[in-house]
């Protein structure tokens, strides 16, 4: 049997554990470059299909990727991804089920609207902006097969005109806080229907979000699936190693770490942010040929930055979120969302966790600011909301995930102007190194079910390369007008 003998001569060469870092050399039939949800998703698929030799290797101490939960205020809080987006067969919700995470319902219409006057009802603003989303797409449907235009334009047209600050902040909640980045510089053709496809394709009653409160972290989950195929202290995984340079060919692939480490290995399985692959944090040899570059240079990897804070007492609503509209500020910390975490976990007096997101230009401003810096200018901006008696914060984390080498962002956007064909090349493999992650996901750009989905599928196709023939994957020398053809993901309709 193929699959047998395959198994028998996979054995894993490993260099003494004796010799220097520096001269340490690894060989595999398979390297996956990064141990996140799409780097374990890849390797289960690869198991799955009788290819044990392989390794993964990763730049922190521990699996998880942007599934990473720190403490917090006596807590543990997810850094990083946070939400399970879609319910019935979305697999992150199965495996949600199957590790028993501990989760909270999600209501995004258990809201306080504030501006500068005081608490203000906004839901019938909020209303009209879900209203005129729910017709940018339809409209970006109707138009698929025209040049793509932004999300503010669609909006405009269909009739939406944010032109009070609480109009704009409810556009910031439903919008910014979703996609990370604002509707001007979003794809409507693309953002929205592939917005709209992730809930509709996993089942009926799909269209809900989990927010995860489990004190194992999110990353739990991903954990346990490796678990179920790496043993204790496996060799196959290579921890605190970060990758510098990739020497890719035809025959094979040469990876570098930073300690010297080298791993040679048969293919190479790409799962670097693209953030990370637009940042040159990691070298080729050769250069990526300019289709591919092309390919990545036109996406977005955005940054949606969780400001952590916690007071002594809480002095907000016990609703779950609470947004703010200044008059002169979009997306400055008031005209966002504000979310109360004692509404989300059992009431614990003493950890009062009231945190803010900031995205885009905002998110970037403050990770280039000192810490101290920002806890006095988001405490006068509480203060203006609440009033001059709130004290300092007793605890703030800033995640800097922007400015991170390992990461530079925390997920991809897809922004006016770019194609089909663009997707295809950021994700199309050179030499023997294939790629994958969220932004490499056709069908669910940007979502954590895409990392997990792609990465599965790749680590199948990485397989199928290794026991008989490689599927082939279509990529664009050049990118003519003419080849305008988006193919849509549809959403499915449920009756
Ligand atoms: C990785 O680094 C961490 C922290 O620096 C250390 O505790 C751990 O033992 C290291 N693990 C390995 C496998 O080298
Ligand atoms: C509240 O949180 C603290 C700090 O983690 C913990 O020690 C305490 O047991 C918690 N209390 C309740 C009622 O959950
Ligand atoms: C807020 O306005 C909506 C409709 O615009 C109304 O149905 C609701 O009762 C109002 N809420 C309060 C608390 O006044």
């Amino acid at each position: 049997m193929k699959l047998l003998s395959l198994t028998a001569i996979s054995v894993l060469i490993l260099s003494a554990s004796a010799a220097p870092a520096q001269s340490k050399t690894t060989k595999a039939k398979v390297a996956i470059l990064g141990g996140g949800v799409a780097g374990i998703s890849a390797a289960k698929n690869l198991v799955a299909n009788g290819i044990t030799d392989f390794v993964i290797v990763e730049a922190r101490d521990e699996l998880g990727g942007r599934a990473h939960d720190i403490e917090f205020a006596g807590i543990r809080v997810e850094k990083g991804c946070n939400w399970v987006q879609g319910l019935g067969t979305n697999p992150v919700n199965q495996l949600s089920k199957k590790w028993g995470l501990q989760v909270a319902v999600n209501d995004g219409t258990d809201v306080v609207f504030y501006d500068n006057h005081g608490k203000v009802n906004g839901t019938k603003t909020y209303n009209d902006f879900n209203d005129a989303l729910d017709k940018t797409y339809d409209f970006a449907l109707k138009r698929v097969d025209e040049a793509d235009i932004s999300s503010r334009a669609c909006l405009n047209i269909v009739g939406w005109n944010p032109d009070t600050p609480l109009k704009q902040a409810a556009e910031y909640y439903a919008f910014d806080w979703e996609f990370a980045e604002n509707p001007d510089v979003t794809s409507c053709n693309y953002a929205q229907v592939g917005d709209a496809s992730y809930d509709g394709s996993f089942g009926p009653n799909s269209d809900d979000d989990q927010f995860v409160i489990d004190q194992r972290g999110f990353k739990y989950i991903f954990i346990q699936e490796a678990n179920q195929f790496l043993k204790k202290h496996d060799p196959r995984l290579i921890l605190n190693t970060t990758v510098k340079n990739i020497k890719y060919s035809d025959n094979g692939v040469t990876i570098t770490a930073k300690d010297g480490h080298k791993i040679e290995a048969d293919y190479a399985i790409s799962t670097f942010s693209l953030g990370v692959l637009q940042h040159n944090d990691v070298t080729w040899s050769p250069k990526l040929p300019e289709w591919k570059r092309v390919g990545l240079f036109g996406f977005h990897m955005a940054t949606y930055l969780k400001l952590f804070l916690a007071w002594e007492d809480q002095f907000w609503d016990n609703n779950q979120y609470t947004v703010y509209a200044d008059p002169a500020n979009r997306g400055y910390y008031k005209q966002v969302t504000w979310q109360n975490f004692n509404a989300f976990t059992p009431k614990n007096d003493t950890t009062n966790i009231f945190f803010v997101t900031v995205t885009q230009d905002q998110a970037y401003r403050l990770e280039a600011m000192s810490d101290n810096d920002i806890k006095k200018e988001v405490t006068e901006v509480v203060r203006s909301m609440y009033g001059s008696h709130i004290k300092e914060p007793t605890h703030m984390y800033v995640p800097r995930w922007h400015s991170d080498p390992l990461y530079r962002g925390t997920y991809s956007n897809w922004p006016i102007g770019e194609l089909e064909e663009h997707h295809l090349n950021m994700k199309a493999p050179v030499g023997r190194v294939w790629f994958t992650g969220e932004a490499m996901s056709r069908e669910y750009y940007g979502y954590l079910q895409g990392a997990w989905i792609d990465g599965g599928e790749v680590g199948t196709k990485v397989a199928k390369c290794i026991k008989n023939k490689c599927p082939k994957q279509p990529y664009y020398p050049e990118i003519l007008l003419t080849d305008e053809k988006p193919k849509f993901v549809k959403r499915q309709e449920w009756i």
